[in-house]
């Protein structure tokens, strides 16, 4: 027999179809354990109100924890609840009776499932959120040991895919590393908005019975309480925070996967795969995939697919509580869950993967150092327009003679400008060490910059 929160008005039950689109407990089964502990501290204030006897307190509690041990040894045996009831609050009241009899029917006093739902879910997400920044602080950590390794690697730098300048392998490395700690400051903005106390706002109109709402919000580990009941139990406001911020951290791991997907082709073979984060094919033998990678590229899609859902689900609602709110955790689950195989498979990936430094330096080519020509003309005096222009002259001109600039005789140079200056002096730009150290501006490519920005994050990550 199905135990019922509700239906004392109903003469017929719900139709079969409509319990299964209206039943939650395969998705909020999840929460069971923040459903034990909310349930416990409303108990706590319940009988500090006079609304609890000490002996139906005492049993609550008890019965609380016997229901908690039950769960988790059903869920580490059968990954499920076989219970016929419609969600997890159900469920454990209707197994609280077992071992706390008549008290058990005391418990939901002056507490609405919208209010416990919406506290559940936030609870969840506080601890969640906790493990998403951790995964991501493993993976700049990660990143940033992969940029102490590799510092001395210089690699072409990229702008439209096309060959730009000459940087630091590491550099490129650290750039996705700082976007990575962006996010995680971000996460910490969140969790601050996330951490008030939606319990003890009831239905829609709050609570008729004396209840401490500050001292049970901070028994729950929260830092203060929701300001206005009817905001409290109808808003997901929190939710959209963590999908959009999902989409976000999902855009950078995808870039980042797109990166290291290119970097690996045979065209460009600067970096190899380990096998533990690559994949083979059924037909070509020869084939090591990125499927990781790639899973990483798609699930920024999803996520960002999720994230739109949900606002769809949000726009046009009337205000507090309606039922499309409860997809509000089959889509927080799963955006989570991706998002954290996410980090951890790129963060594998990095740590396991294999630079060809002498790969990546074969794929530099004089043209690249067009610029440092050209600077080399401005420090000469040339203003930058027009040592732009000469040097683009000189590329024209070696094209025409098919070489490249570095090979570019010295008289074609001096035939188009006197400021091209000395032979010797000229060639000591064609240098991709060279090159690379002039760029020692903070944020900049050269060694000394690049050790800077990576003892500021190791400080971060060390302070955090
Ligand atoms: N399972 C529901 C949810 O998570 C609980 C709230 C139900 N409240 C209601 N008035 N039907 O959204």
């Amino acid at each position: 027999e199905r135990y019922k929160l509700w239906g004392g008005c109903f003469e017929e039950e719900p139709s079969a179809v409509l319990r299964r689109l209206n039943d939650s407990l395969g998705v909020d089964v999840r929460l069971f354990r923040e459903d034990v502990r909310g349930s416990k501290a409303w108990a706590t204030e319940l009988h500090r109100s006079g609304h609890l006897t000490i002996e139906d307190y005492e049993s609550i509690q008890h019965g609380l924890d016997k229901v908690e041990q039950e769960i988790e040894q059903e869920l580490s045996s059968n990954g499920r609840l076989n219970d016929p009831e419609e969600d997890i609050h159900s469920v454990v009241e209707r197994r609280l009776r077992a071992h706390a009899g008549e008290a058990a029917l005391r418990l939901h006093t002056a507490r609405s499932r919208n209010d416990q739902s919406a506290t559940n879910t936030k609870l969840w997400m506080m601890s969640a959120l906790g493990r998403a920044q951790s995964e991501l602080l493993n993976l700049i950590s990660v990143l940033l040991k992969r940029a102490q390794e590799d510092i001395d690697v210089i690699a072409p730098g990229y702008t439209h895919l096309q060959r730009a300048q000459p940087i630091r392998w590491s550099h490129f490395l650290m750039s996705y590393a700082w976007m990575f700690r962006d996010d995680v400051c971000r996460l910490d903005e969140q969790i601050g908005r996330l951490s008030s106390c939606p319990l003890g706002s009831g239905a829609i109109a709050g609570c008729a019975l004396p209840i401490d709402r500050n001292r049970l919000a901070e028994s729950l580990g929260f830092q203060n309480v929701t300001p206005n009941s009817m905001f409290a139990v109808g808003s997901r406001d929190h939710i959209v925070e963590f999908l959009n911020w999902s989409s976000l951290c999902g855009i950078h791991l995808s870039r980042l996967a797109e990166d290291l997907i290119i970097y690996s082709s045979q065209e460009f073979g600067i970096v190899q795969h380990s096998d533990q984060f690559s994949t083979g094919s059924s037909l070509m033998p020869q084939k090591r995939n990125p499927d990781g990678l790639e899973l990483v590229r798609g699930a920024a899609g999803l996520l960002l697919g999720d994230s739109f859902s949900f606002c769809c689900i949000l726009k046009g609602l009337p205000s507090t509580y309606n039922k499309d709110l409860q997809t509000d955790k089959e889509i927080l689950f799963r955006s989570y869950d991706r998002l954290l195989d996410c980090l951890k498979v790129t963060a594998g990936t990095v740590s396991t993967m294999k630079i060809n430094a002498k790969k990546a330096e074969s794929l530099l080519e004089p043209g690249m150092l067009a610029t440092d020509v050209a600077h080399w003309l401005v420090r000469r005096g040339v203003p930058f327009r027009r040592a732009h222009h000469l040097v683009g002259a000189a590329l024209r001109r070696a094209t025409a003679l098919g070489l490249d600039l570095q090979l570019l005789p010295h008289a074609e140079y001096t035939n188009i400008c006197a400021e091209f200056g000395s032979e010797k002096e000229l060639r000591e730009v064609f240098s991709w060490e060279a090159s690379v150290e002039q760029y020692t501006s903070e944020g900049g490519t050269a060694k000394e910059a690049l050790l800077l920005q990576m003892q500021q994050l190791q400080q971060w990550l060390h302070n955090y």
